[in-house]
């Protein structure tokens, strides 16, 4: 699978990144580590994770698989949405939560908090569960204009840059959140991993201010709703759309991960 260089920054991502929200969905380690093993050898090379997806899980997992494999890797974490009942749920709590969740959606929220000190604090955690010192990518998770004080991120940000625990910094989420920041240009939305679908364009008020794309998620998940066409047809025009950047995806199966990896292949094969 081709890489690019996310533009605006150094990091040389996979075309198709492996999101690792749905991974704890596979019941057991076992399985998780030969799904991420399977994307890796498909040319997956960049993996999407938060403290909130599994409550912990992913990034454990995450943490596991790059085990003598993190040259290869880029890795992406966030900040801002923690898992409700504290960093640290044990495997038992974090089920019951989610059960539970089923039948009261209130207990399995996320626990919102933008104050640096939650951040250090789950950065500290992150970069431990990953086993590694540097995170390629810290994104703020779902961040609301009113809620976050952009410059007081910004020194955070910069000061753990110049430590060597990150190495490049953005925003995840709904990108007509992100307008405040998109129409100053603001040097927060360093990268912007933004939901996007075919069917309603969102990410087309990213490139409205000039930017280009660079991490889009979403296509399949909104066409399978929508139920328009397949999912090799949705993922080949998404590439067409997102052409420079990198375009996020998950999945729990690995028939799968082959079918997503060659899609990309033949996509890019044909541009290049
Ligand atoms: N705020 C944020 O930054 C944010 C928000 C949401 C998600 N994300 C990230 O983006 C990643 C992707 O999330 P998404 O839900 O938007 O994913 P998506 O890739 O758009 O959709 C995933 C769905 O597509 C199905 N699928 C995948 N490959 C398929 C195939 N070849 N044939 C048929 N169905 C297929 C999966 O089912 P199967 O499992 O059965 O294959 C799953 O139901 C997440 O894991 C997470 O890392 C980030």
């Amino acid at each position: 699978m081709r890489r690019v260089t996310l533009p605006g920054t150094d990091l040389k991502v996979s075309r198709l990144s492996f999101g690792t929200a749905s991974l704890h969905h596979l019941p057991t380690s076992r399985q998780r580590q030969y799904l991420m093993a399977t994307a890796f050898d498909r040319g997956f090379t960049h993996f999407d994770t938060a403290p909130y997806y599994g409550f912990g899980i992913a990034e454990e997992e995450l943490g596991r698989f790059l085990r003598g494999r993190r040259g290869g890797t880029t890795i992406a974490t966030k900040v801002g949405l923690y898992p409700p009942g504290g960093l640290h749920p044990n495997t038992a709590s974090v089920w019951l939560r989610k059960l539970a969740g089923r039948v009261f959606p209130g207990i399995s929220r996320p626990v919102v908090d933008w104050s640096i000190s939650a951040a250090s604090k789950s950065l500290d955690i992150s970069l431990r569960r990953l086993g590694i010192d540097q995170i390629d990518l810290l994104l703020l998770h779902e961040p609301a204009s009113g809620a976050v004080q952009s410059e007081v991120f910004m020194d955070w940000l910069k000061n753990e840059q110049r430590k060597g625990r990150i190495r490049a910094w953005g925003m995840a989420g709904q990108a007509d959140c992100m307008d405040t920041w998109l129409s100053t240009n603001h040097p927060l939305g360093m990268v912007l991993q933004v939901r996007d679908s075919l069917e309603r364009k969102e990410a087309d008020l990213v490139t409205s201010h000039g930017r280009d794309l660079q991490i889009t998620y979403g296509y399949l998940s909104s066409s399978a709703m929508s139920g328009t066409q397949p999912v090799v047809k949705t993922l080949e025009l998404a590439l067409r759309r997102n052409v420079r950047g990198s375009i996020l995806v998950s999945t729990r199966r690995l028939a799968h991960v082959g079918e997503l990896a060659a899609v990309a292949e033949r996509a890019d094969g044909e541009t290049d």
